[in-house]
């Protein structure tokens, strides 16, 4: 967190005064002490971005917001994904104790505002003609019943697939453009004593590597109809049984045992060469070159075999709560702040994600984030929602499938058969109760 204007002020200065002099100065420090200490306004900011890359690149928010006298009151709750945050969130906002901003990513942004609990950034927007600076996918995200209530901070893709350059280079290997070759250079890894794929148990993490594998299977249309409109005639579909054998598939080339660690821990495996790839939403980037590791030098990134054409996308944005003590002019201030250009740059080549601009500063993104600008800037046909990172659905859905899914991939006595069985009757039931 920023040291907040008010502890700078330094007290070594008396010594060179005699005492007359000294109370007049310590008046008139007081006074400034006390004007400065009105002067700065708190945000309470309730996030999960816990890691080294995500805390530097909220620095880089936090020290802009400083400059407006407004400290970053960092609410931290540490979990990938945000499970814990958005729990700590609803409890936080039924007692009445709501943050003044929090991290929020898909269609609950528009619960919280219809419940009229977060502030309208309309007059922001239009002072910084959001409408023509951001993508117009963005622009549509951030104004889900036709107001502006939230700040977008950048996009993730999320069916990145990292590779390991010199191991790559070593055994003289192609990327994988489908599961065939991906199968090839796995098996010739395992004879080397390499294992393909680091990947942890944790729930979020398996099904952030399955949704990738529904969307090579099938197709965005199809990857809709399982996730966004839970549609259970798609989860008995032959693609949806073919995408859950994979992800039991898979588990053969894995680090084992498959530890439910956190995605940092996975990714230290990755950085130290233990394994050839990683499955991760590109905040992974972020963090490997916060470690030291170069971009296309140490590690490239890819995209999941099946996938390329598409951009899995996870939008991270702020959000602004009404609270008891109007903090509206602050949170503008923030908001404003969040999407401009320096901001938009330097947060997001630290955070691993791209900004949400439509022209942004190119000269300073690597190849993972160009070509994640480049597939994204297509347009709607090639841009699909994140389950995993709540941008396809509502809470209850996501949380229910992802147990599911997650007691299928840690189960191998249960057959796809009757795991498809249950799915199909999960999505029934959450049809129903919609
Ligand atoms: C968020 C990212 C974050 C990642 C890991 C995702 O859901 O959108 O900002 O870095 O989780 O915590």
């Amino acid at each position: 967190m920023q040291t907040p204007i008010r502890k700078l002020i330094s007290l070594n200065t008396f010594d060179k005064f005699n005492c007359k002099v000294m109370s007049v100065l310590m008046i008139g420090l007081l006074l400034l002490y006390m004007s400065s200490a009105s002067a700065v306004e708190s945000l309470r900011v309730l996030n999960w971005w816990s890691s080294t890359s995500e805390h530097a690149a909220v620095d880089v928010i936090a020290a802009r917001l400083l400059r407006e006298n407004i400290d970053w009151d960092e609410v931290l709750i540490p979990n990938g994904s945000g499970v814990a945050a958005m729990i700590v969130l609803k409890s936080r906002v039924i007692a009445g104790e709501a943050p003044e901003v929090a991290q929020l990513n898909g269609p609950i942004i528009g619960d919280w505002a219809s419940m009229g609990l977060l502030q309208n950034l309309d007059a922001v927007a239009e002072d910084g003609q959001w409408d023509k600076l951001l993508f117009p996918a963005i622009y549509s995200w951030i104004r889900p019943h036709g107001h502006v209530v939230v700040a977008p901070l950048g996009i993730h893709r999320v069916n990145t697939l990292f590779y390991n350059t010199k191991i790559f280079d070593r055994f003289k290997l192609e990327l994988p453009q489908n599961w065939d070759e991906f199968v090839h250079i796995a098996t010739l890894l395992q004879q080397a004593g390499i294992p393909a794929l680091a990947q942890s148990s944790e729930p979020w993490q398996v099904s952030t590597l399955f949704e990738s594998l529904v969307l090579s299977e099938s197709g965005a249309p199809f990857y809709m109809d399982i996730f966004v409109n839970k549609d259970p005639k798609a989860y008995a579909d032959a693609r949806f049984a073919e995408a859950l054998q994979r992800l039991r598939t898979l588990k053969k080339w894995m680090v084992k045992p498959i530890r439910e660690q956190n995605w940092t821990e996975a990714t230290r495996q990755f950085a130290n060469g233990e394994v050839a790839m990683l499955v991760m939403g590109d905040w992974a980037k972020g963090e490997l070159n916060a470690w030291g590791l170069v971009t296309d030098t140490d590690f490239g990134c890819t995209t999941v075999p099946g996938t390329g054409n598409y951009h899995l996308f996870d939008i991270d944005t702020l959000a602004m709560f009404v609270s008891k003590n109007s903090h509206l002019s602050a949170q503008q201030k923030l908001a404003g702040i969040a999407v401009s250009t320096k901001v938009q740059s330097d947060y997001n080549e630290i955070k691993g994600s791209i900004p949400v601009l439509r022209t942004p500063d190119f000269s300073i993104m690597d190849s993972c984030s160009r070509a994640s600008w480049t597939t994204f800037s297509r347009g709607a046909s090639v841009q699909v929602p994140s389950f995993s990172h709540r941008m396809a659905t509502d809470e209850t859905s996501r949380d229910t499938i992802i147990k599911e899914l997650h007691q299928f991939f840690m189960n191998d006595v249960m057959s796809v058969e009757e795991e498809q069985h249950r799915f199909v009757l999960i999505a029934n039931i959450l049809r129903k109760s919609k």
